[in-house]
Formats: structure tokens, sequence, C-alpha cells
């Protein structure tokens, strides 16, 4: 109901509150109660006896009606669960795609303002306070399990791109899944799968931005190596137009990756990419590697030149 109101208040300048009344088929007491939540949602409505309610501003929350109202995806983010606070949108994202048959359908979207507990890769915690953008995707695609390092790579490339056209910055992708500016980093990806033994059952891409926040709101353990897109950009960055550009590139690349045509998408996720070219220690397992990061392979693995000139395919590891 309140969506619907939003509608016709972004319509025209003025609404008379008997016309809403009227277009909603409901009283006019019943439209002040939806004004008033709007209002408790920070929506600014101000309200002129003669000529009705006028919506002067919009809060900078991650609302689905606010992340729909012009997103042009097919299918990602057409199913928005929104919470002021969760856990971790990994973990009810998770929760959720078990249950595929009840309508949660590819491209769901879980999101929220801050999370309690939010999850980083190798069992890290994720800092996650309000200001920045903690979603996750439930996707069901019919691809092999060897699939779900290309699913990060894809996701990265969205990230960077979407980075750059609202904010105007370039990022780059260090191996797996982090996205650097200035050395330091900005957003992670965690990809979880559930999976039988040829074929993806479910897939669930985590993603968190560090937009709005403060670098002192850090941990000081992080500092070092953390930066916000306010920090980088000077200026706040609008989350709403953030979320809906990095859905509708994320969009672009899975149809690709659907389609099993990865290697358009590799290559940007070369143009982008902080690792390559570079000498680096990488953390497999129990075992440390070290040499030079030559390639990214079309399964995603990184190709390694060892000292003793080796090559070596990994698929999945951590840059020390
Ligand atoms: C990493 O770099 O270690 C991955 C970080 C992934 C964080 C995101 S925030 C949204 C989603 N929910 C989580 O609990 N984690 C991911």
């Amino acid at each position: 109901m309140t969506g619907d109101i939003l509608k016709f208040l972004e319509e025209k300048e003025y609404v008379s509150g008997e016309v809403l009344a009227q277009k909603l088929g409901i009283s006019r007491v019943a439209v002040w109660k939806q004004i008033q939540k709007l209002k408790d949602m920070g929506y600014k409505i101000t309200s002129d006896q003669n000529l009705g309610y006028c919506l002067v501003s919009r809060p900078d929350l991650l609302f689905p009606q606010e992340i729909q109202r012009g997103l042009s995806t097919k299918y990602i983010g057409k199913e928005i669960y929104y919470f002021p606070e969760l856990k971790s949108t990994n973990i009810m994202a998770k929760e959720k795609a078990l249950h595929r048959a009840e309508g949660i359908g590819e491209g769901t979207l879980i999101i929220t303002e801050r999370q309690s507990a939010g999850k980083g890769r190798l069992g890290r915690e994720w800092f996650s306070p309000v200001g920045g953008i903690w979603l996750s995707i439930i996707l069901y695609p019919r691809l092999s399990p060897s699939y779900i390092s290309r699913i990060t790579l894809i996701t990265a490339v969205a990230a960077v791109k979407a980075i750059r056209i609202c904010t105007q910055i370039e990022s780059q992708i260090k191996w797996p899944n982090d996205i650097l500016i200035n050395e330091k980093k900005v957003c992670g990806i965690l990809t979880e799968m559930s999976a039988e033994l040829d074929i993806i059952d479910w897939v669930v891409v985590g993603i968190g931005i560090n937009v709005n926040i403060g670098h002192r709101e850090f941990p000081e353990d992080i500092q070092e190596n953390t930066i916000s897109l306010k920090e980088a950009s000077g200026k706040d960055v609008l989350r709403v137009k953030l979320v809906q550009t990095f859905l509708q590139e994320f969009e672009k690349c899975y149809e690709i990756l659907k389609r099993r045509e990865f290697s358009s998408v590799l290559k940007e996720w070369k143009l982008y990419s902080h690792t390559l070219g570079k000498k680096i220690e990488l953390n497999i397992g129990e075992k440390v590697v070290t040499g030079e990061a030559i390639d990214i392979n079309e399964s995603g693995a990184l190709i390694l030149k060892k000292e003793d000139g080796e090559l070596i395919e990994i698929i999945s590891g951590t840059i020390i």
C-alpha cells in the first residue's frame, strides 16, 4: 500500500487525500495512516490543507520499492527481502534457497542495512555497519559445480563496473574476490553453493561494499587495509543507485555465463585485475606457494608460474 501511495505522490507535486483515497479504494483516514507510516520510514512528506500531500525527499535506505523503481533487470532483484538488520544476508539467503518450490525464484535478493554477524571468506567476520551495501542473490544455474569460481569472477566484474558508473572511481580485482581502491579493500564477495555431483542445486552470491562509512568507524585492526567509497570519492554515494547498477551489470554477466560464453567477461576481469603480472604468495590449504600470477584460465583458475618455471592451476586460495 505504501508503495502505491509513493507511485501517486511521485507523479504530481501535490496529490490530495481525497484523490489518493479514491484511487486506492480506502478511506481518507486510512490514507493518512499510510502517510504517517511513510514518514516513519524516513520519507519527507508535507501536507497542504488545500493542495494535499507532497513528497519532498526519500530516505537513503535500501527499501525494495526504492531499488525496484527504475531497475531494468529481467529477474535479478525482482523479488526483494529487506531487513533493517540481519545476522547475515548469506545465512538468510541460504535458508530461503531451500524453498525454491515455494516461490523463492532465481534472482531473489536479500538485503539489509546492517549485519550483526556478517560472514567473510574462511570463516572470518565481515564488518557490516549502517551505510554499507550488504546483499545476497539467490541463483539456480543449470551449470556444473565447477562454475562456482566463475560466478565469483563475474560478480567482481559487475561490482567494478557499478562502482565506476556510480562514482567514476576505478577499482581493481584482487583474485579471487576482493575489490580494491588504492590497494585497500572496498568490497568482498562470498559465494556459497549446494550441489549434486554434476549440477548446482543453488548458489548464494553475497557481496559487501563499504559505501558511506567513515574511516574511523572501521575496527582498528582493519583500518589500514580498508577503504570506503565515501572516503575514496570525498562524498556520500547514493546506495540505491549503486545497488541498481550492480544488479543490472550482474544480470548481464550472469546471462553471458549461462550461455557458456565466459571468455568475454574474463577479458574484462583481466582488464581490471590487480593480481595478474604480480609476484604473489598464496595460501592454498596448508601450503604456501610463491610465483608470478600469469593468467586466469577459462574455468576461472589462477595460473601461477612457480620460481622453478612450473605452471600450476589454482582454483581457490588466498593471496597473502
Ligand atoms: C570476504 O571478502 O571475505 C567476503 C565478504 C563478503 C561479505 C558479504 S556482506 C553480504 C553477504 N553476507 C555475509 O554475511 N557476507 C556477505
